[in-house]
């Protein structure tokens, strides 16, 4: 038996890196899932791979008439809609304050902020009108910890949060649950496609394995298995939460790093003494 057996599910960003991980575990759990992206060669060749019970929708997440219809098409294909992952996103643009271009920073936010209002704000009617339903957006540990590298995303980020709770205060009268998943440092090919996405997963793999307590690279699976554990059942008094995948690396320093500092403050008054 799945966890998620007789279930329908969307999610956005499907056609690479979290999102794919994550329509393959639904899949393999019994949902039926609409894949949502621009990427339609790559979400199709992934619908082809799992079978009728996964559909692809070529949408842009940032336009209302496009998140109408994904949601609509959802609902046609399954006659039910039991979870959105609401997934998609881009790269923040590099540089601080001074040197911050004005429509790569309203992409950003779109892709984040309004992308992610207007999946809650297309799916509540209908969600409502069954009494349940599970909605997952996808925040950071950026919108948590302000990142100045990019600091575009970690705004965006932070209001996917806070917009998530907003929103899970209004619906959850109506038996809508909504929760936000953020992820730590993961090895995916964001912001590439195609061979240059692998190359730069690969890459992130190696790098990210001395960065955060639990000594390996977070993956696509990592956040997969939170979303699948956000839309099944087994999270049913779960409201509001933002649930941090990350291996600690936000947690504080770790016990080496601690170690290490305490040994060069030690070393430094005895020097002193
Ligand atoms: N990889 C990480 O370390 C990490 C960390 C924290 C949060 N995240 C978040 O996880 C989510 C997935 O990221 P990923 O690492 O899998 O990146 P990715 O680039 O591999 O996947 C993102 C997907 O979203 C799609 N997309 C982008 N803009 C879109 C739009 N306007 N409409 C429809 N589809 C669109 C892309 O085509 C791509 O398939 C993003 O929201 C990202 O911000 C990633």
């Amino acid at each position: 038996m799945g966890r998620l057996d007789g279930k329908a599910a969307v999610i956005t960003g499907g056609s690479q890196g979290i999102g794919r991980a994550t329509v393959e575990l639904f899949i393999a759990e019994g949902a039926k899932v609409v894949v949502a992206d621009l990427l339609a060669s790559e979400g199709e060749a992934l619908c082809d791979r799992l079978g009728p019970d996964c559909v692809f929708c070529k949408t842009d997440v940032t336009v209302e008439d496009q998140v109408r219809n994904l949601i609509e098409v959802a609902v046609k294909r399954f006659g039910r809609i039991d979870c959105l992952f609401n997934n998609a996103g881009i790269l923040g643009q590099t540089g601080g304050i001074e040197s911050m271009e004005v429509d790569r920073f309203d992409r950003v936010m779109a892709s984040h902020g309004r992308s992610v209002m207007l999946g809650m704000k297309h799916v509540a009617p209908y969600m409502k009108q069954q009494g349940f339903g599970s909605i997952i957006n996808t925040g950071s540990i950026s919108g948590i910890q302000a990142v100045s590298a990019y600091m575009d995303y970690s705004a965006a980020k932070a209001a996917v949060i806070h917009l998530t709770k907003c929103v899970a205060m209004e619906l959850g009268e109506f038996g809508i649950r909504v929760n936000s998943v953020s992820p730590g440092q993961i090895a995916t090919g964001m912001g590439k496609t195609g061979p240059d996405a692998l190359e730069k997963a690969a890459v992130l793999r190696e790098l990210n394995k001395t960065r955060q307590p639990i000594p390996r690279s977070g993956m696509p699976e990592d956040v997969a298995f939170a979303a699948l554990y956000l839309a099944s059942d087994e999270s049913s008094f779960v409201n509001g939460h933002d649930l941090v995948v990350d291996g600690g690396l936000i947690g504080g320093s770790s016990w080496t790093e601690r170690q290490r500092m305490s040994a060069s403050v030690h070393g430094a008054l005895q020097r002193q003494a």
